[in-house]
């Protein structure tokens, strides 16, 4: 008999379910939500009211892509953390109640843990996966790790943020320069047609393999005071050639900690995970990086990239298979590592 694990994401902005089967996609439906645009960025309580709304409607959509009846579910499979608490409890109780309903076990899981395993995911049985131990960039809206991944429950973070996330300072910057939030697509879209060499902007001398990106989203905002100053539209005339360098000093930040991180593992396999790694100019820089120094590169499908619940499945199918099951009194978690 296939185990078949129903997978649920609600612990940001996006609602999402997966189903999974032996380790292979079935379906994966996100809903987005519109709402905190015209906010600049997440609203916590907006974001708990549209899981409550859209958590229904995507699980069915999910099991019926599926071409499954729910009673052929194994487990189910919730992200219990990191996330926004309201939002995390909206999942967290669905996923219990429908498991008490179903009689099936719940499996609770590390959303950085999905990130790292989304490379786990197949949709077809002939999908390459990585080899262990290999490393990852975890580069999202809320953490930027580098993560040594030994198996697919033991994860060590070399390195991390002490700061603002990669994603927090695309984010941070495009809202300076007027564009909607999330800013990180758009400076990758504008970033394809500036030039990267105009603007320099500082980078930060932390020792060790931990980042920092305040410094930078600072640096940049001054450059832009001291600009705007002489010229009222200096931004919407340099806004490609702002992006463009933005977005190479991020990269150089990232791949900078990268090499010493894989110097000092001596790992052959290196993979990206979280929504940075949707940017085009990190995918080609980290292909680039690993064709140089004869690494395997993991690059995840954009799909993939931001929060899914096809990763959450497929962490609590390994989950399940080592019959690691959530007690019902499990409640979710803000902050959590790995
Ligand atoms: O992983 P994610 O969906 O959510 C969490 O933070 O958990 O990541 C969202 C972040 C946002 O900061 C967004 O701007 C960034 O990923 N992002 C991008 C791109 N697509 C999403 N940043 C740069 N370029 C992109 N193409």
């Amino acid at each position: 008999m296939s185990t078949i694990i129903l997978g649920i994401e609600s612990s940001c902005d996006d609602t999402s379910a997966a189903v999974i089967s032996d380790g292979l996609l079935l379906s994966n439906v996100i809903a987005s939500q519109k709402v905190h645009e015209e906010y600049g960025g997440v609203v916590p309580e907006l974001a708990s009211r549209a899981h409550q709304q859209n958590i229904v409607p995507v699980v069915d959509a999910a099991i019926k892509r599926a071409g499954i009846d729910k009673s052929d579910l194994s487990a189910i499979a919730f992200t219990r953390g990191p996330g926004l608490l309201g939002s995390l409890l909206v999942g967290t109780s669905f996923a219990k109640g429908l498991s008490l309903g179903l009689r099936i076990p719940i499996v609770d899981v590390n959303h950085l843990h999905g990130h790292v395993l989304s490379h786990f995911v197949r949709q077809s049985p002939d999908d390459i996966v990585p080899e262990f131990p290999f490393i990852c960039l975890l580069i999202s809206g809320g953490n930027s790790q580098i993560v040594l991944v030994k198996s697919y429950r033991d994860m060590e973070i070399l390195g991390q943020t002490i700061d603002d996330a990669a994603g927090e300072a695309f984010d941070k910057c495009a809202k300076v320069m007027g564009l909607p939030y999330p800013g990180g697509p758009h400076i990758d879209r504008l970033a394809a047609e500036g030039d990267s060499k105009r603007f320099k902007f500082a980078k930060p001398h932390i020792p060790g393999l931990d980042y920092s990106f305040s410094g930078l989203k600072t640096s940049f905002l001054y450059t832009l005071r001291d600009e705007v100053k002489k010229n009222p539209d200096f931004i919407p005339e340099n806004m490609a050639d702002l992006a463009a360098s933005l977005q190479a000093t991020i990269i150089d930040i990232l791949l900078d900690k990268l090499d010493k991180a894989v110097k000092q593992t001596g790992v052959k396999t290196v993979a990206i995970g979280g929504g940075v790694s949707a940017n085009s100019g990190v995918r080609s820089a980290i292909a680039d990086y690993c064709e140089r120094h004869h690494l395997k590169a993991f690059i995840p499908q954009r799909a993939f990239t931001t929060d899914n619940a096809a990763m959450v499945a497929i962490a609590g199918y390994y989950k399940y298979l080592d019959r690691d099951f959530c007690p019902y009194d499990a409640a979710p978690f803000a902050r959590v590592t790995m």
